[in-house]
C-alpha cells in the first residue's frame, strides 16, 4: 500500500529549523512539504528560495513544493533546478495548467496539482493521465492550523472514480487540519499522502509523530 506522511514545515520553529529537519530525517515520513505563498493567491506570506534551497541540503527527504502563488510559470524553472523533488501548482492560478505540468516534468520534476476546496475535481478530468500527485486541500490555504473540512472524504471518492476511470497512476495527497482524528478514515478512503504540519510540529516529539499518524 503506497501511504506516507509529508510533514509540513510551515508549523516548524524557525529558529531551530535545522533541529526540525534532523527530527524529520529520523523518523518514517516519505516526504518533506514546503508552502511557498506569496499574498495574492493566499493572505499569507511564508518561505522562498533562500529556505527550500537550505532545506534541500539538510534534508533526507524528497521535497514536496506546495506553491500557493500567481502565475507559478513564472517560478517552476528556478524551484526545479534546485533539486527538489515534487512541484505543485494550483489549477486555480494556472491560464494553462496543462502546459505548466508539462514545464515541471521536462525539469525531471514530479508534477503535483492542487485544488482548493470549491474546485471540483472534474476540473483536471483532460490533466488527470498526465500529472502524478492531485493534492486536495481540506482547508482553505494560506494558514496552518485550521479545521478539516469534512467533504473533504467525499471529494476523494469522487477523484479516486476519475483517476481509475481515466487510467492514471495518480497519488492522492490532502492538506490541512490533519491529526490522529481523522488520518485512519483518509487512508480509507483511499489518499495516499497526508500532509500534516501541526499535529506534528507542535508537538514534543515531531518524530514520533509523524510516525503515529502512519500507523493509525
Ligand atoms: C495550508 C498549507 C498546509 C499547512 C497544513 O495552506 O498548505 O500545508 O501547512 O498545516 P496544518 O496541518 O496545521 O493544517
Ligand atoms: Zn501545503
Amino acid at each position: 500500500m503506497n501511504r506516507f506522511v509529508s510533514p509540513s514545515i510551515l508549523a516548524a520553529d524557525f529558529i531551530n529549523l535545522s533541529k526540525e529537519v534532523l527530527n524529520i530525517n529520523k523518523s518514517k515520513a516519505g516526504w518533506l512539504h514546503c508552502d511557498v505563498m506569496d499574498g495574492v493567491f493566499v493572505p499569507n506570506l511564508s518561505i522562498g528560495f533562500p529556505v527550500i534551497e537550505s532545506l534541500k541540503k539538510n534534508s533526507s527527504k524528497p521535497l514536496d513544493v506546495h506553491l500557493m502563488i500567481v502565475e507559478p510559470e513564472k517560478f517552476i524553472d528556478r524551484f526545479c533546478s534546485i533539486g527538489i523533488d515534487i512541484l505543485t501548482v494550483h489549477a486555480e492560478a494556472c491560464r494553462h495548467l496543462q502546459r505548466a505540468i508539462q514545464q515541471i516534468k521536462e525539469n525531471g520534476t514530479k508534477a503535483g496539482v492542487a485544488l482548493n476546496p470549491h474546485t471540483p475535481v472534474e476540473t483536471l478530468s483532460e490533466v488527470i493521465s498526465e500529472i502524478d500527485f492531485v493534492l486536495i486541500m481540506s482547508v482553505n490555504p494560506g494558514f496552518g492550523g485550521q479545521k478539516f473540512i469534512e467533504n473533504t472524504y467525499d471529494k476523494v471518492d469522487k477523484l479516486k472514480k476519475l483517476i481509475s476511470l481515466s487510467n492514471s497512476s495518480a497519488l492522492i495527497q490532502v492538506d490541512g487540519g490533519i491529526d490522529l482524528t481523522n488520518a485512519r478514515k483518509l487512508y480509507d478512503h483511499g489518499v495516499n499522502i497526508l500532509v500534516s504540519g501541526t499535529s506534528v510540529f507542535h508537538t514534543a516529539d515531531p518524530s514520533k509523530a509523524v510516525n503515529d499518524l502512519l500507523s493509525v
